[in-house]
């Protein structure tokens, strides 16, 4: 592994990186900037965002309530600039997606609607190792229908979820998974899950946070129930950014679910007759509450651009070239230490994230050194996983030759506990 070839596969790539259109967090060292694998955790500012966020402030400070109508891009329809460029990111129907809140409160909302448990019939399935915020969420809304959290919350293996579904399945109400694994990078089989939570009668649900823009999706045909993802990793509309969320058309016209409804529920075209009433709509627009942040949600519309322009496919094709030379590298620099790769080995049962268990070992000081000697940016879930993302918006093999090599150096000498 030289840093030569890495370059040479970088200027032969078919898809050139867009990494000048990002601020890259600076490394005083060659080439000057960090390479920045922390993307699955927050993904970097596009440095359009500035000028567009700028815009919004401008048109506020010129027309101030009159913005709502007459701002450059008008604030009261904003939310509808996302439907179209969200719903082609997830594999969705327009009418199926709406940008709003953010994920563990629209994991909420939807499981108002889509957790109706009975005595029988009230588990909730989630993966072993889900994050924790959904295990809250799940925990919480058992225990909100006055069920006990520790009998109903059922927490499996990925691989085991189907033969459960199958053997238990008419005790589950809820089966809610993260498509990409937080911790392991596994992608999990969404048409299988899918498939084997509708055929036992469960409602299925989806959190895409590691999947929405790292794996190309296809969630209307997948069948799944709903979804939910926030935009702060691989989207790159910054800390805390809105999220979004995804209902099955076969829901949309539904009167008999349970919603919490605030005035966005209503339909726009007589929201300002001020009823007392709802006057449902049959899209996910209907699930939204509040009047939408805009200054939040340009950032989402500038990310929706890009992957627009560029195409999740060739993201995807790009990312797996990179993820599988980044495998490789630290496969070369980890052997003989007490490290490896457990993110699966197979590029169809991962995105771009690479998990690095370091056994027995705080990884805490070893992102650090990571980070403050050779400005490589990682992440770490502790006590013993390190997480990289080459996001292939702003990723090169370059970075990932400086973090292979990084890692093995920091590896090597041993001061782990330092
Ligand atoms: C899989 C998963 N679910 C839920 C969350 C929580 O997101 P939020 O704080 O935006 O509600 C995260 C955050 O990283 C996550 O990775």
């Amino acid at each position: 592994m030289t840093e030569r070839e890495a370059l040479e596969l970088d200027a032969a790539d078919p898809l050139p990186t867009r990494r000048a259109e990002f601020r890259v967090p600076p490394f005083p060292g060659a080439p000057g900037e960090a390479a920045y694998f922390a993307g699955n955790s927050l993904g970097l500012q596009p440095t359009a965002l500035r000028a567009r966020i700028g815009a919004e402030l401008d048109d506020w400070a010129r027309l101030g309530v009159e913005g709502h109508r007459h701002a450059r891009r008008p604030w009261l329809p904003y939310h509808e600039l996302l439907r179209e460029p969200a719903a082609a990111l997830v594999g969705a129907r327009p009418a199926e997606v709406v940008v709003m809140n953010s994920l563990t409160v629209n994991l909420h909302l939807m499981m108002v609607s889509f957790y109706r448990p009975t005595p029988d019939r009230h588990a909730i399935v989630i993966e072993d190792s889900a994050f924790p915020s959904d295990s809250y969420a799940v925990r919480s809304q058992a225990a909100f229908h006055g069920f006990d959290p520790d009998e109903a919350v059922v927490r499996l293996a990925p691989a085991d979820v189907p033969g459960y579904l199958r053997a238990r399945g008419d005790r589950v109400a809820l089966v809610l998974l993260g498509a990409v694994n937080y911790l392991t990078g596994e992608l999990l089989d969404l048409d299988a899950i899918t498939g084997a939570g509708r055929a036992a009668g469960a409602v299925v649900g989806w959190d895409l946070a590691h999947a929405a823009g790292n794996v190309p999706l296809r969630l209307h045909e997948t069948g799944a129930d709903w979804a939910a993802w926030c935009s702060y990793k691989y989207l790159n509309a910054g800390p805390g950014s809105l999220a979004g969320v995804f209902v099955h058309e076969r829901h949309l016209a539904d009167r008999s679910l349970p919603k919490f409804a605030g005035w966005w529920s209503t339909d726009p075209r007589t929201r300002f007759q001020m009823a007392p009433t709802v006057t449902p709509v049959d899209t996910a627009d209907s699930w939204q509450v509040s009047n939408p942040p805009i200054l939040a949600m340009a950032p989402v519309l500038v990310s929706l651009e890009m992957f627009g322009q560029t195409g999740m496919d060739a993201l995807r094709a790009k990312s797996i070239r990179l993820t599988g030379y980044l495998e490789s590298l630290l496969d070369a620099a980890l052997a003989g230490r007490p490290a490896c790769v457990i993110t699966p080995r197979d590029p169809a049962r991962r995105g771009a994230q690479l998990s690095v268990r370091v056994s027995g070992r705080d990884v805490g000081p070893v992102s650090r050194r990571l980070r403050e000697e050779f400005g490589v940016y990682t992440d770490t879930r502790r006590p013993d996983v390190i997480r990289m993302a080459p996001a292939p918006l702003y990723n090169t093999f370059h970075d990932c030759w400086r973090a292979a090599v990084a890692l093995g150096a920091v590896l090597a000498d041993g001061v782990l506990g330092g």
